[in-house]
């Protein structure tokens, strides 16, 4: 009987080995992660990481030519070649809608790092906002690089577009000035200089927490290209959302992070705003205490997993209006500052100039 069963046998394993790998019994391929802002300085880092541990990745670029400069620095003839099949570059801009929802449309979890800092022009910061930021889309309407495109419409499309899909996990980097309230010096100096980009990212965190997608806020405080010394600095993370300054962090630990958040079993499900800096000695600068972290971001993530929490509702209206209050304070004691400087230098020019003239 055994001798009997045992050619049917050898020949279905035969065929099994001989099957392509598109065959119904091959598994199928991991689905990709996509990456927005994968030319950025965290992004190829998060991608470099996600080809590592062999995950297909999209990454979304506006300049594909550049993006392969970014993501393939390595000669493609000799490069690994499971490196280059898993890699996409896909064309787009997160501020058009088609082309963010083509590199959404099968992804398993998105990443995104994209984001924008610009100074504010001259008008937008001294005009006191009492109209602009109530109302941001009548300032930026056709600006589409303007932050609150970018960093908040953008988000929140995505938001919506990984509900649309059924993407799995959003893990959305922001940044630490995204825990502080609207009165908080820091903030309104931030929001004065950079176009209000702290508070967009403030207003996309809060249009992904309103979607039905797990998702995780990571907001690092300075971001550095330094590497980390393991035996003087830790990572340290707060599931709360926020950490004392200062907070200076490697870009390397953000995007361990970032890629932990959207992969692993015990994080990927869950919901968090995760705040993240080094602690102990910092380049020759103290920053905490070492043995505030861990060695790495998973290690510190599963520790504070527990005490996770998420920002309470966001009051968009209450928001603006105290934003505007301390922005028109800040910007009219500033104007007042440099008129009366002004003011006390013409006059000391004034009687210089008398002076030597008689
Ligand atoms: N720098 C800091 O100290 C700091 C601190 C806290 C948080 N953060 C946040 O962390 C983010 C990542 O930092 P980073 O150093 O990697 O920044 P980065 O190097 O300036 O990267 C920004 C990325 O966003 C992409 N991007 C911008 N607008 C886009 C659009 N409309 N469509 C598609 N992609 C767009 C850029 O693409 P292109 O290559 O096409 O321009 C670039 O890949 C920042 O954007 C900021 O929000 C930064």
């Amino acid at each position: 009987m055994p001798t009997l069963l045992a050619f049917p046998l050898a020949a279905l394993l035969l065929m099994l080995l001989l099957l392509p790998p598109c065959s119904p019994f091959a598994p199928p391929p991991p689905s990709p992660v996509l990456v927005t802002g994968a030319t950025g300085k965290v992004g190829r880092l998060i991608v470099e990481e996600l080809l590592l541990r062999n995950i297909p990745v999209r990454a979304l670029a506006r300049d594909v030519d550049r993006a392969r400069h970014v993501l393939h620095p390595l000669d493609p003839f000799s490069s690994d070649p499971s490196r280059a099949a898993n890699l996409h570059i896909v064309k787009g801009d997160v501020t058009d809608r088609a082309s963010l929802e083509d590199a959404v449309d099968g992804a398993s979890a998105v990443i995104a790092a994209h984001g924008t800092l610009r100074l504010s022009r001259l008008h937008q910061a001294l005009l006191p906002l009492y109209w602009p930021a109530l109302s941001p889309a009548r300032f930026a309407r056709r600006d589409m690089a303007h932050p609150y495109h970018v960093n908040y419409r953008a988000v929140e499309a995505l938001g919506e577009l990984c509900a649309k899909h059924g993407v799995g996990k959003i893990v959305r980097l922001t940044g630490l000035t995204c825990s502080l309230r609207p009165w908080n010096p820091v903030s309104v100096i931030f929001n004065a200089l950079l176009s209000f980009s702290g508070r967009y990212h403030k207003m996309g965190e809060a249009a992904l927490l309103a979607g039905p997608t797990p998702v995780t806020l990571l907001r690092p405080g300075g971001l550095s290209d330094v590497p980390r010394d393991p035996s003087l600095a830790s990572v340290q993370v707060a599931l709360a959302g926020s950490l004392p300054p200062p907070a200076r962090v490697p870009r390397a630990d953000v995007a361990l992070a970032a890629v932990e958040s959207a992969l692993h079993p015990e994080l990927r499900g869950e919901s968090y705003a995760c705040a993240i800096r080094s602690a102990g000695d910092v380049g020759g600068r103290r920053q905490g205490e070492r043995g505030e972290g861990r060695g790495t971001a998973l290690e510190a993530l599963l520790e504070e997993l527990p005490n996770r929490e998420l920002p309470g509702r966001y009051n968009a209206g209450r928001e603006n209006l105290m934003i505007s209050a301390c922005h028109g304070l800040f910007v009219w004691t500033l104007l007042l500052a440099v008129g009366k400087g002004a003011k006390v230098a013409v006059g000391l020019a004034a009687r210089v100039v008398a002076r030597f003239a008689i």
